[in-house]
């Protein structure tokens, strides 16, 4: 199967709205939901009463924790079940009724008495209550090795700062919707989720009812960026309760501002990194100790520091994650979770050695290479970052460097900056099934979902050239729990599940088409050797006889209802296999800063990524492109403030929440490197996050280069240049 960039599978589907998003789907006889929300940000409920809000016409059920008591306790229904006001905006009832107007009056005229505690809205007030969780993602919260402090201690330069993000906000343009109901018992949830399989236990749990009664449908999404990936919106399941309180289908759609708070984000990280080097440049010591705030009624924490323990050669390294909880909502995984902040610090921290040392960004970089995995004394499945450098520095030109500050265009100060990237290459079990009908139309099924980045295209396309049939040809289902399980698309990992599954699944249908046509007679490829065929144009195609036969001729002799194979391949860790796996990226930007306003542009993004195996270089650059920039917003941009005293989310709304837009965008320069990976099952290393990290140290790494100004805290706006 050959790289192609295949246009989009769904393309004209979504741009003549034929394309049916779950918020479209509307049941006969269907209930519209609202969410009412409590009057504080800390405490506990007291009563809840409804009957103003039943009393209003077109209103039918209204749920709360009162309802919930049936549920299974978990942290899945934690906040639905108990009287426990966490942050601000936390909903304590939801409303049905037969208009989306009539069900919000009905909700404003819900009152609550509750009885408020001072709420902790400050990653700095919870300081002293710090814990430490017991891991980060899939990772330890710590691990040492060697003496970092020590090597500090005697390095000949060391380079010790604050960093600070901030939190910032995933916001798909599709909100979280949910519209169910009930038939004999039996639940039909469509949402826009990331995870149709994890949603589907999570609600056999909460209801403890068999799976199989249970069917979640997520056909297409406006995005996820990690929000739509966990179920941390358990209003999901008051609206199950009130449908089947009703007994009518129910419809709840989050409002943009309840995007803000009730479906995760980004958490704020404050990172004291030290880094210690010999005068030639090599990194003696690390330590890298991340607090962060999760929220009071579960503990998240991205894994910060986890990239620092393997990104550099470094023989002593100490890193740290400790938590804060505050009354403001769960964090949850967010794009590049984990790489994005991480990489902020160590790759500023990286720049600003480089400067005191004398030595090249870039070179310095280089001569700390990790020619394997340190932390796991592992060799890499494949590890291309050197070539990565190589190649975007020279598409950059970043040989032509000029001297930090001497560079201007009219009141633009330029400076340029650069920093490395690196994701994990992870896999999860997948099944993907395929029937070939006899007109040799082929149907390609897997119970995972796109997010829009290119699933149904990727997936398609695999199995169109496998059988050397075209994209036209084939139809891809995805989606539904009724078909073979698959991902959950989350972790840049989709296509790299998918891909030896899929490539399974083809190989055996081949297998039967290539035998059905060899052990007839009938066949002009009759006793011809299996090894001698190719799948070429719609035909099988003996190489060294010149003779063939087209599939549906061969299918015309098969089974009436056609061919079906399946295929499976298992998960993996990017520290399961005999070789640690990683994708790798350099980013090279160059920036304007004007020298009056502070006004910062970027003007120019060069970057090179290494990920394995490519199998569309159009959807791969539209990725990385999208990536980068996320990466841009959370670097000069994206912020989401909390009223200290209140708790409440301060703007919260895409006016106030700034995010680049079109008028932001440089000239994006993408270049893909190639791997064939020996150890990676398909050879396909995950791209959606990997552009989404490094470019904010980049930036900022310019930012420097251009003014002389180093800033340390996300984002980087005009107030942090002209304070
Ligand atoms: Mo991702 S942050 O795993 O959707």
């Amino acid at each position: 199967m050959t790289s192609h960039p295949a246009l989009r599978y769904e393309a004209a589907l979504k741009v003549t709205g034929n394309a049916v998003y779950e918020a479209e789907i509307a049941a006969p006889g269907m209930l519209h939901a609202a969410l009412a929300k409590a009057p504080i940000s800390c405490g506990d409920v007291l009563s809840v009463d409804t009957t103003q809000a039943t009393d209003l016409p077109d209103v039918a059920a209204v749920v709360s924790y009162a309802d919930a008591g049936v549920l299974q306790p978990s942290p899945a229904t934690a906040l639905i079940r108990e009287r426990a006001i966490h942050f601000a905006g936390q909903p304590v009832a939801l409303v049905t009724a037969s208009t989306l107007q009539a069900a919000r009056e009905a909700a404003r005229a819900i009152r609550v008495i509750a009885q408020a505690r001072p709420p902790l809205t400050a990653l700095a007030q919870g300081h002293d209550e710090a814990f430490a969780p017991a891991m980060v993602g899939r990772f330890p919260a710590e691990t040492r090795r060697g003496d970092a402090a020590g090597a500090l201690a005697h390095a000949d330069l060391v380079v010790r700062n604050r960093y600070h993000t901030a939190v910032n906000n995933h916001h798909p343009m599709e909100p979280h919707v949910v519209v169910c109901w009930w038939e004999d018992g039996k639940a039909v949830v469509h949402t826009s989720t990331q995870a149709i399989f994890g949603t589907r236990a999570m609600i056999a749990q909460a209801f403890q009812m068999p799976a199989s009664d249970i069917r979640v449908i997520s056909r297409f999404l406006g995005g996820g960026f990690g929000c739509k990936g966990q179920l941390w919106w358990p209003w999901m399941f008051w609206a199950m309760l009130a449908s089947r309180k009703a007994g009518r289908p129910v419809r709840l759609e989050l409002t943009r501002a309840q995007m803000f708070t009730l479906v995760g984000r980004r958490q704020e990280t404050v990172q004291d990194l030290g880094l210690g080097f010999s005068a030639d440049g090599r990194l003696a010591g690390i330590e890298h100790h991340v607090l962060a705030q999760t929220s009071t009624h579960a503990d998240y924490s991205d894994s910060t520091a986890v990239y620092t323990r393997f990104l550099y050669a470094c023989p002593n390294v100490t890193t740290t994650h400790r938590l804060v909880r505050t009354n403001e909502p769960q964090p949850i995984p967010m794009r590049a979770p984990g790489t994005a902040p991480g990489t902020f610090a160590l790759e500023s921290a990286i720049d600003e050695a480089a400067e005191r040392l004398g030595i090249d960004p870039v070179e310095l970089r280089v001569r700390n290479f990790a020619d394997h995995d340190q932390e796991a004394e592992r060799p890499w499945s494949s590890n291309s970052l050197i070539e990565c450098y190589r190649v975007g520095a020279e598409r950059f030109g970043w040989s032509q460097r000029p001297a930090k500050g001497t560079v201007t265009d009219g009141r633009w100060r330029i400076g340029w900056g650069m920093a490395s990237t690196l994701y994990p290459a992870i896999r999860q079990a997948c099944r993907v099934r395929v029937e070939l009908a006899k007109d040799a139309r082929l149907r390609v099924q897997c119970g995972t979902q796109d997010m829009g980045s290119g699933t149904y295209t990727a997936l398609g396309q695999m199995a169109a050239s496998s059988l050397g049939i075209p994209l036209s040809q084939v139809t891809v289902e995805l989606g539904d729990t009724l078909l073979p399980e698959g991902p959950f698309s989350g972790g840049s990992q989709v296509t790299a599940s998918l891909t030896p599954a899929a490539e399974m699944a083809m190989a055996r249908l081949r297998a039967t088409l290539a035998n059905m046509a060899v052990s007839d007679e009938r066949s002009p490829l009759a006793g011809r050797p299996l090894e001698d065929l190719e799948f070429e144009d719609g035909t099988i195609r003996s190489r060294t006889g010149n003779v063939g036969e087209p599939l549906t001729d061969v299918l015309a002799r098969g089974p009436a209802e056609g061919l079906e194979a399946e295929g499976e391949s298992a998960a993996t860790q990017h520290q399961s296999l005999a070789a640690s796996s990683m994708g790798y990226g350099a980013v090279f930007v160059e920036v304007g800063v004007d020298a009056e306003l502070g006004e910062i542009r970027v003007r120019r993004v060069c970057a090179a990524f290494a990920a394995g195996r490519i199998l569309n270089p159009l959807l791969a650059k539209s990725q990385y492109v999208g990536g980068l920039i996320g990466g841009i917003g959370m670097a000069l941009h994206e912020r989401t403030a909390t009223d200290l005293a209140s708790g409440q989310i301060v703007g919260d709304s895409l006016a106030d929440y700034l995010i680049p837009v079109h008028a932001d965008m440089p000239e994006f320069d993408i270049a893909m490197i190639e791997e064939d990976d020996p150890h990676l099952p398909g050879g396909v290393k995950g791209i959606g996050m990997l552009g989404t990290a490094g470019i904010q140290a980049a930036i900022a790494n310019a930012i420097c280069h251009a003014t002389g100004k180093r800033v340390r805290n996300l984002p980087i706006r005009i107030e942090s240049i002209i304070e």
